[in-house]
């Protein structure tokens, strides 16, 4: 298994570019399942859990071909199993993004229900809901959600919480139903947006995404489309934090400055002096970071994918911070790593109190899910000494050449095979 091994203490300078966002582009590679012509898709990243999404679209008999410059044309023509088998879902939950697609377009789907995860239970109750409101029906048999359904109608769904990819299935089955449909309490996320811009593009007709009430109204059949997946944010935001916690100066190009608000609020706080241009952020960090304090929601307020990268800063900032993380039950796994580097980090309930220490000193740790691997990463960066990250497989499912973009920053990072 592969490791990555940090020599920490050099702050990070110079420029690199955002890759494709990982939770945009995988349902936008689903969304491929709605129509029987091609959907070309650029920008998309490349990183495991993509690679598991084409094998899994693959598996099904789509055809997917790859072109030189990281895009990735798919055809469903020849689509002829729908099934999505335990084997894939379990190492990448997203892989429920094919039920709504499937059912919408054949009537019948048979996904893995998706296990445990480490950040918590994450069920799929909501996605289920929706798609039996529209006149799915479900049976759950061996472990497999089993969906059925003549044409999908249009109906008014109330979310009982707000979902990403709960949001994404509805709105990508919507497209293909008789009549229209109405998604209250939808998630606001730009992947969210980027998908129904994505569908937008093949002929679906959708309005109200970016707030929490989506109309789309049901046609016929969607049609070929070529796509630009949108810039990650959370990407950004792990090297804006990495570059803050080592008191570096860098640069971000390709960056999508508008989805990034209340990250760059937060940076802000620490102390960052940050400046944005259409497509750019440029971040300097020159003193010590003052502690900030951040409260998980669903967007547009503080990103959970972003909890563990801003606690890194916490760590080694100049006071006390309060963490609190509400979208899931159990995203506090990096505080045990962290504190073998030396934070003091006290855990009550949802909440995190980091009291900031002066340095953090390098050791062997555990990447346990995939943002806390990033999190480790920045402690690492500042830490000094050697950190070794073990099980770094959750690493590379989300950040596209992470140590090869870190290493231009100027950081002592490579990876132990
Ligand atoms: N939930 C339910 N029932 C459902 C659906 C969700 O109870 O039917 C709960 C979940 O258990 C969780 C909360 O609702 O407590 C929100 O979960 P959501 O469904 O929004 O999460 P997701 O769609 O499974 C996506 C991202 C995650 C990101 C979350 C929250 C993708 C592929 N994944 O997951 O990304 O953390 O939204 O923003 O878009 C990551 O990239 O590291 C990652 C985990």
């Amino acid at each position: 298994m592969d490791k990555l091994l940090i020599q920490g203490g050099v702050p990070l300078r110079g420029e690199v570019r955002v890759s494709g966002a990982k939770n945009a582009a995988l349902p936008i590679l689903c969304a491929s399942i709605l129509t029987a012509r091609t959907l070309r898709v650029s920008n998309v990243p490349h990183l495991r859990d993509v690679t598991t999404t084409l094998t899994l679209l693959a598996q099904m008999g789509m055809d997917v071909a790859l072109d030189e410059r990281g895009g990735v044309a798919l055809s469903a023509q020849r689509l002829d199993n729908r099934v999505a088998p335990y084997d894939l879902v379990k190492t990448m939950r997203a892989s429920i993004l094919v039920l709504g697609p499937l059912v919408a377009r054949f009537g019948e789907a048979r996904v893995s229900l998706p296990g445990g995860c480490a950040i918590g239970s994450r069920p799929v109750d909501q996605h289920i809901k929706g798609l039996q409101a529209m006149g799915a029906s479900f049976e759950i048999e061996h472990g497999y959600i089993h969906a059925r359904s003549e044409r999908l109608r249009g109906v008014r769904i109330v979310m009982d919480m707000i979902t990403v990819t709960g949001t994404e299935n509805i709105m990508m089955a919507a497209t293909l139903a008789e009549g229209t449909t109405v998604i209250e309490n939808a998630a606001r996320e730009p992947e969210v947006v980027d998908l129904a811009q994505c569908l937008i593009g093949m002929g679906a007709q959708i309005t109200g995404h970016g707030t929490d009430v989506i109309t789309v109204h049901g046609v016929h059949a969607l049609h070929a489309a070529d796509y630009a997946v949108m810039p990650d944010r959370i990407e950004a935001g792990t090297f804006l934090a990495a570059a803050a916690a080592t008191r570096g100066e860098i640069t971000l190009r390709s960056a999508r400055v508008d989805s990034l608000d209340a990250v760059l609020g937060k940076l802000q706080e620490a102390g960052a002096l940050i400046e944005v241009g259409d497509d750019w952020i440029s971040l300097k960090q020159a003193a010590r970071p003052a502690p900030v304090s951040v409260r998980t929601a669903p967007y547009p307020a503080f990103p959970t994918d972003m909890q563990a990268q801003v606690m890194a800063l916490d760590c080694v900032a100049d006071g006390t911070a309060l963490i609190t993380e509400t979208v899931f039950e159990n995203r506090f796994m990096h505080v045990q790593e962290l504190r073998r580097l030396g934070a003091e980090i006290d855990v009550d309930g949802h909440t995190a109190v980091v009291r900031g220490v002066r340095g953090l000193s390098g050791a062997t740790v555990m990447a346990t899910d995939l943002r806390a691997s990033a999190c480790l990463v920045i402690a690492g960066l500042v830490a000094e000494g050697d950190t070794v990250i073990d099980r770094i497989y959750h690493l590379d499912r989300g950040y596209e050449r992470i140590e090869e973009k870190l290493s231009h920053l100027g950081a002592r990072i490579r990876r132990i095979r």
